[in-house]
């Protein structure tokens, strides 16, 4: 995770389909364009960010809560008092499909303008079979760039209506959502918030099993602020990714350290709750774990869209070098959405995704922070207008 290669005075030489032929220094590929247009630039040229880890698709921002929080209330205890995720949902629950696809769209311009090239995006404010399948099709009809990858998340929260039999929830989730999820092939990747008070390690097992019989590939919420487990339950179940881990256990980052499953670190998340916890990254890269780093972006527990600035927590907060923070938001990052082997470099046969940023040396990426210094995004070789940014970003 520390091997970083650097150019100076490099170019990109990027086919019609939009992917990267070659890359070098200047002078030499500029004999191999032959009449290749050439686009210069000036700072440094990243490969497009990868966030494998937002919840993009809500309504409005939870800022009673916030304010709650600032007075001392905890967000399990806010969950607990049927605010939290119940009140995204409720609030997604009552707007039409036009209405949040509108707001996701504006809040996936401002991903874009910071960077970010490839976005996962989960379900989970739906918990109603229907709902869930709507939210699922908003996502699947949003308009690239960035490009978006989605994963169903119906085991978010235990609904209201059934509150008191919760098992019952989990049989809806593992009968009804998810065949339906799968044979309208509307998400790559099924993911569960295990957590004490929410699912537990047993329903947490019992739905991603089912969702990998439906050819589904499984992410998993684990260990995010109490822990339970669910580390050690991603690397039994093979997951592609586990993600949170500021509560995993020694066996858990043996377990993950032992496995293929990449730890998805959100350092923003116990930034914004304002815990004290963070995800031992060093622990987990000592053990043998592939880290990347994404936002989270939700309304809840961490409204924000900057990879660059969760770059910079990863070397602050977590003691990541800056080259293994870099490596997090982009081969990382695309490793925990399975897309390692085209986007996440700049490298021959990669999708030339692209990322122009206003500096001089690569290590002011995970530096600079409250300063958006992204210039130009490419995706797929396409320049991407980053101007007229949303004005109603909280709809
Ligand atoms: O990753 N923990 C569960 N899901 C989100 C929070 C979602 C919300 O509060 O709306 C998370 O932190
Ligand atoms: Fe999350």
């Amino acid at each position: 995770m520390v091997e970083l290669e650097v150019i100076a005075d490099g170019a990109v030489l990027v086919g019609d389909d939009g992917m990267i032929r070659a890359v070098g220094p200047y002078r030499e590929l500029r004999r191999r364009g032959g009449r290749a247009r050439v686009e210069p630039v000036e700072g440094v040229l990243f490969p497009g960010f990868v966030d494998a880890h937002t919840h993009a698709l809500f309504g409005a921002p939870r800022l009673a809560e916030h304010e709650l929080r600032s007075q001392g209330a905890d967000y399990q205890a806010i969950a607990a008092a049927g605010g939290g995720i119940l009140s995204s949902a409720r609030d997604v629950r009552s707007r039409s499909r036009p209405d949040l696809a509108k707001l996701a769209q504006t809040r996936l311009r401002a991903l874009l303008a910071s960077g970010t090239t490839t976005v996962e995006i989960k379900s989970g404010y739906g918990l109603s079979v229907q709902s869930e399948l709507d939210q699922l099709a908003a996502i699947g009809a949003l308009r690239s760039p960035p490009s978006v990858i989605a994963t169903f998340l119906g085991a978010h929260e235990v609904p209201p209506e059934f509150r008191s039999r919760p098992e019952e929830y989990v049989d809806l989730v593992v009968d009804e959502m998810l065949p339906a999820v799968a044979q309208q092939g509307v998400a790559r990747f099924c993911d569960v918030f295990c957590e004490p008070g929410v699912f537990t390690v047993e329903q947490s097992r019992r739905i991603l099993g089912a969702a990998r019989e439906h050819g589904l590939a499984l992410k998993l919420h684990a260990d995010e602020i109490d822990g339970s487990g669910g580390a050690e339950l991603a690397a039994e179940l093979g997951a592609t990714s586990a993600d949170h881990l500021a509560a995993i256990s020694p066996a858990g980052i043996a377990a993950l350290g032992q496995s293929s499953v990449v730890a998805v670190l959100l350092p923003g998340t116990m930034l914004f709750l304002g815990k004290t916890a963070r995800a031992p990254a060093r622990q987990l890269i000592a053990a043998g774990a592939a880290v990347a780093l994404a936002t989270d972006f939700n309304p809840g527990s961490s409204p924000g869209v900057s990879l660059p600035l969760m770059a910079m927590l990863g070397v602050s907060q977590m003691g990541l070098r800056p080259s293994e923070a870099v490596i997090a938001i982009t081969v990382n990052g695309a490793a925990a959405l399975q897309q390692a082997e085209t986007r996440g470099q700049i490298a021959p046969g990669f999708r030339a995704d692209l990322v122009l940023a206003a500096m001089e040396d690569w290590r002011e990426l995970p530096y600079w922070y409250g300063v958006n210094l992204v210039q130009r995004v490419w995706v797929g070789g396409a320049a991407c207008h980053l101007r007229g940014l949303p004005v109603n970003f909280a709809g």
